[in-house]
């Protein structure tokens, strides 16, 4: 028997009251047309892209060239994360933290219910059970996401795991992590819909870490609305991980298999749009892969890492698929993720080329003649946009979603239910200036000090100024669930709980030299720096002890077939460590640990200290 009297849809309803009581509860406030239970089948998936070519908002893109994949495009006002709208609603203020927006869950609770009440009017509203990482394993969690939006359902299907097998989990466990999201906009009855809509005065991206609880309304793009992404898997389940011991990071996870066959798994933690999908997925250079060496990618934006019985830290990848930056991906930048998205890919607010297929800034050298853009519009190479410039064909942070299985390169090991274990943890943001390409740690503290004071350049990836150095600590400013310096203390807490420690570097491919180029060719050549890093790790490879951590010189890096493009002397300007910048980052890092002042632990305040004196 339904406890409400809406219609249910596609598969059975499952025969847990955790679940149906939550589902109907939602349906008696939101009010939709009936409800829809997802199992993640292929006939599910056809009927939901099907739903969204229907709705106006995507097209099918030519079988020929891209079977099973589509383009969709989005309301221009609703392009990427707002952090802006994006609230932590734990009990106490001091538990959100001074970088966190938060207001009390009583009010935001208020608020939120009133903006939900009757909003999935004229809509179905989808129930999607899902599993962050392999149903089963000791690191997945369970989650159900109710949302209004087919787009969600499809891209969910691709990014989670979604399965009726996730019920009795969620049984044995006796909870799960509850994912409501809306697009905001009920339709009156016979209101024609918009293509994407969506309800940008009033979005709210909220999370309520003590109930295990995400609301989301207002925006169906990305990170606002799959909820498993960075609103479970980071900002929920770093509170989990707090109480649990353990660390849901935003990493990139990957396997380098040296020439003598020996693997080492390696996780990095870059910003958002700072190079997380390309170094997940490097093809070597052809001197080192003639040497025989290998990458293999776990995953390629979140890592869930525990202490391991074996006393290494382990890591899973909680996701099931890529959410990409399109533009710049190119079979010369990397190819991986180019044959990823060959088939069965979803890809949001990119061109579209006159046969049927996608297009993006930095995919050729040459753009084609005619393209019809993000916004549907006629577009032409050198075509002049608002501001007078040469316009973009796709938003800079358009997207491909795509299944990780399809990756030519996925880890044998990337469903281990027990995760792979960790040798390396390297830190690294956008930066023209000051950090060099790559240092090591002195140690677990230090390395902790490095991913705690970490500043980027700010990216499209998030809605506002793009360019602006800001600190980023562990890649995780937006991410974090709970208070900084809690979780700064948590991660020099995790050297306890392990007996392999992990070697800590920091890196930067984005330096630039006087004329504003950058120093480092970057991409594939990168694999030459991971090659530096694993030796250091399994052989202790030669270093220079210096005021910041161990640097490489340039005979240390394998540089064969490189050495015309980087000499050792834009190595050295590469390397170079400027005491006038490092003035200035140290004052840089002090106004984030002003701000976090009352809960920063004392260890990094003595290691800034240490650094002072040295630099
Ligand atoms: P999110 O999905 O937002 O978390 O981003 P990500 O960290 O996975 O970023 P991604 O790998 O998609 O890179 C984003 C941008 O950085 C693209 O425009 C790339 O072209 C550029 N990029 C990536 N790697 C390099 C590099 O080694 N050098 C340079 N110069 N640019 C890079
Ligand atoms: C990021 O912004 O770090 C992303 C894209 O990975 S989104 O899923 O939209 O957050
Ligand atoms: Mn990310």
């Amino acid at each position: 028997m339904n406890a409400t009297s809406v219609p249910q849809t596609g598969s059975p309803r499952p025969l847990l009251d955790l679940v149906t009581s939550w589902v109907d509860q939602i349906a008696a406030l939101t009010q939709p047309d009936a409800v829809f239970w997802c199992d993640g089948s292929a006939e599910q998936d056809r009927a939901m892209r099907e739903a969204i070519v229907a709705s106006g908002a995507g097209l099918w893109l030519n079988p020929e060239k891209r079977p099973n994949s589509l383009l969709v495009r989005s309301d221009p006002r609703d392009v990427a994360r707002v952090e802006e709208r994006t609230y932590i609603c734990s009990q106490s203020k001091k538990d959100a933290g001074p970088t966190n927006n938060w207001e009390s869950p009583e009010k935001m609770r208020t608020r939120l219910n009133g903006l939900f009440a009757g909003c999935m009017r004229g809509r179905t509203m989808f129930a999607i059970p899902f599993s962050m990482g392999p149903v089963g394993s000791p690191i997945a969690q369970y989650g159900v996401e109710i949302s209004d939006s087919p787009y969600v359902v499809a891209n969910m299907s691709v990014m989670t795991r979604v399965s009726p097998a996730v019920y009795a989990e969620v049984e044995k466990a006796g909870s799960f992590v509850k994912c409501l999201h809306s697009v905001g906009r009920p339709l009156a009855p016979g209101e024609k819909d918009v293509p994407w809509p969506c309800n940008p005065e009033n979005t709210y991206i909220t999370h309520f870490p003590e109930e295990r609880l995400i609301m989301s309304f207002g925006s169906g793009y990305g990170g606002n609305a799959l909820l498993g992404k960075k609103c479970f898997a980071l900002r929920i389940a770093s509170a989990m991980a707090r109480d649990e011991g353990w660390l849901a990071e935003h990493m990139l996870v990957l396997g380098v298999k040296s020439p003598d066959g020996e693997k080492t798994y390696v996780t990095a933690a870059f910003p958002s749009a700072c190079g997380k999908t390309n170094f997940a997925m490097m093809v070597p250079p052809e001197p080192m892969r003639r040497a025989g060496w290998e990458i293999t990618c776990v995953g390629d934006d979140i890592a869930w890492i525990k202490p391991g019985p074996d006393g290494r830290l382990r890591a899973i990848n909680p996701e099931a698929g890529f959410f990409g930056v399109a533009p710049g991906t190119s079979y010369s930048s990397n190819p991986i993720a180019m044959d990823s998205i060959k088939s069965d890919a979803i890809f949001t607010n990119v061109a579209l080329t006159d046969d049927g297929d996608v297009w993006w800034e930095g995919m050729t050298k040459e753009p084609p003649a005619h393209l019809v853009d993000w916004l549907g519009r006629d577009w032409s190479p050198g075509q002049a946009g608002p501001d007078g410039k040469p316009a973009a064909s796709s938003h800079p942070n358009s997207r491909f979603t795509a299944p990780a299985r399809n990756c030519p390169v996925i880890d044998p090991d990337w469903e281990n239910p027990a995760g792979v274990p960790i040798s390396a943890i390297i830190f690294g943001g956008r930066r023209s200036t000051t950090m060099p390409l790559i240092f090591q740690a002195f140690n677990w503290s230090h390395g902790v000090f490095l991913g705690a004071t970490m500043g980027s350049e700010t990216t499209a990836a998030a809605a506002g100024a793009v360019g602006q150095v800001r600190r980023d600590p562990m890649a995780m400013l937006p991410f974090c669930g709970y208070n900084m310096g809690d979780y700064f203390a948590h991660w020099l807490g995790m050297h306890r709980q392990i007996k392999y420690v992990p070697r800590i570097f920091h890196v930067n491919w984005f330096r630039k030299n006087a004329e504003g180029k950058f120093l480092w060719p970057g991409f594939g050549e990168n694999a030459r720096i991971l090659e530096w890093i694993v030796q250091r790790c399994r052989f202790g490879a030669h270093a220079l002890e210096t005021p910041i951590g161990w640097l490489p010189d340039y005979s240390d890096i394998d540089m064969e077939g490189l050495e015309k493009t980087v000499t050792p002397e834009i190595f050295a300007e590469a390397q170079r460590i400027d005491t006038t910048e490092w003035h200035r980052e140290l004052l840089l890092q002090d106004e984030l640990f002003i701000r976090l002042y009352s809960e920063l632990p004392k260890e990094l305040v003595f290691q800034r200290e240490l650094l002072m004196s040295r630099v």
